[in-house]
């Protein structure tokens, strides 16, 4: 299967990303070919600076190495140095109503929270992603719960570009991890974990310092009462607890429940700052010993490139001869 999918570079990877979506990459990439994308086009659609957007690409780069994905196994690219993906939007713009744009929830959310940079490439956003998925004649695509409804509008536009000048793309499917689709903010249990957001002690980073884990997690927003239960209705903040908990320990939430049994809430969250900082203490050394090996990073990116372009190009050729347009 093809499998394809991309993060923004909007600064460090947290633990959302990972157990929303890289998680599930490392274990696709051992049977499947596999695409991963570093998607700047997308993260110039909010409130940027060109300096960091520049480090924030080779650091997203650099964090994906550093995670476990292979670049024996995959392919990783930027999306800028492809110019195909800015090209397939366009035109999948013109056969997209405008109506589907806007209902999308990412736009509605992201409108709302930066009233004065309402730009069209914001409203846009899911045809540059629709193309960056149909290019590569994409099966697969591992995203978070957020994504969902993109990876379905995909699905709808393929199907109408191939209804309108013959089949061209497949119809990708969306996965997502069973468990883990939205990891909440450790600050506000009712909002998912983002980096972009407001408190950034809410969000845990995949190489934050065994002292900043601990004091997240010990100043993360707990419930009313004292029980220890997976409830995300009535206990929103110990439910995210537990997730986290339970994704990096291998121990099912029953398990925790039962383990956590009358014993508080400052217990659970001391344990799981061991369990995190023993888990992604892997990743901080992996991404410091990379950081110094930029010329590998750039190599890898640079290879990438090529391969990608390939695949690229060759469907943007059919596009072109489906749609009448100039070879
Ligand atoms: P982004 O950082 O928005 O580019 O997201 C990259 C990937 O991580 C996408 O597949 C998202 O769906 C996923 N993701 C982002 N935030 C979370 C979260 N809080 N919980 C689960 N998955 C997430
Ligand atoms: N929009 C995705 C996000 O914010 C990132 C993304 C861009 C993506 N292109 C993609 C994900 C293609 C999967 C496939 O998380």
């Amino acid at each position: 299967m093809r499998v394809f999918s991309g993060i923004r570079p909007t600064g460090e990877l947290h633990i959302g990303n990972y157990l929303g979506a890289i998680k599930q990459w490392i274990e696709l990439q051992k049977n499947n070919e596999c695409i991963f994308c570093i998607v700047d086009l997308h993260a110039i659609t909010t409130p940027f600076d060109p300096a960091k957007l520049q480090k924030n690409i080779f650091e997203v780069a650099t964090a994906y190495l550093a995670v476990g994905l292979d670049p024996e196994k995959c392919i990783f690219f930027i999306q800028s140095q492809i110019k195909e993906h800015s090209e397939l939007a366009w035109l999948l713009g013109t056969i997209t109503p405008l109506g589907e744009l806007q209902r999308m929830t990412q736009f509605k959310e992201k409108a709302k929270k930066h009233p004065e940079y309402i730009n069209a490439g914001l409203l846009n956003y899911p045809l540059l992603m629709a193309a960056d998925i149909l290019l590569y004649q994409t099966d697969l695509v591992p995203v978070g719960k957020d994504q969902q409804q993109h990876v379905e509008l995909t699905r709808e536009i393929a199907r109408h570009f191939n209804g309108k000048f013959g089949k061209v793309f497949k119809e990708p499917k969306v996965i997502l991890p069973k468990v883990g689709e939205k990891i909440m903010s450790l600050q506000n249990p009712k909002k998912k974990m983002s980096k972009t957001d407001g408190d950034l002690r809410g969000c845990i980073d995949l190489f934050d310092t065994p002292e900043e884990i601990q004091k997240k997690i010990m100043s993360a927003v707990t419930d009313t009462g004292k029980a220890i239960i997976y409830d995300p209705q009535k206990k929103p903040g110990i439910s995210n607890l537990l997730t986290i908990y339970s994704l990096f320990s291998g121990k099912t939430i029953k398990e925790l429940e039962k383990k956590f049994k009358n014993r508080g809430y400052a217990e659970l969250k001391k344990s799981l700052a061991v369990i995190l900082i023993n888990s992604l203490e892997p990743f901080r050394r992996k991404k410091k010993e990379l950081s110094f090996r930029e010329v590998y990073v750039k190599e890898i990116l640079k290879k990438g490139r090529g391969r990608a372009e390939t695949v690229a190009q060759s469907t943007m050729q059919e596009v072109r001869k489906r749609m009448g347009l100039q070879q």
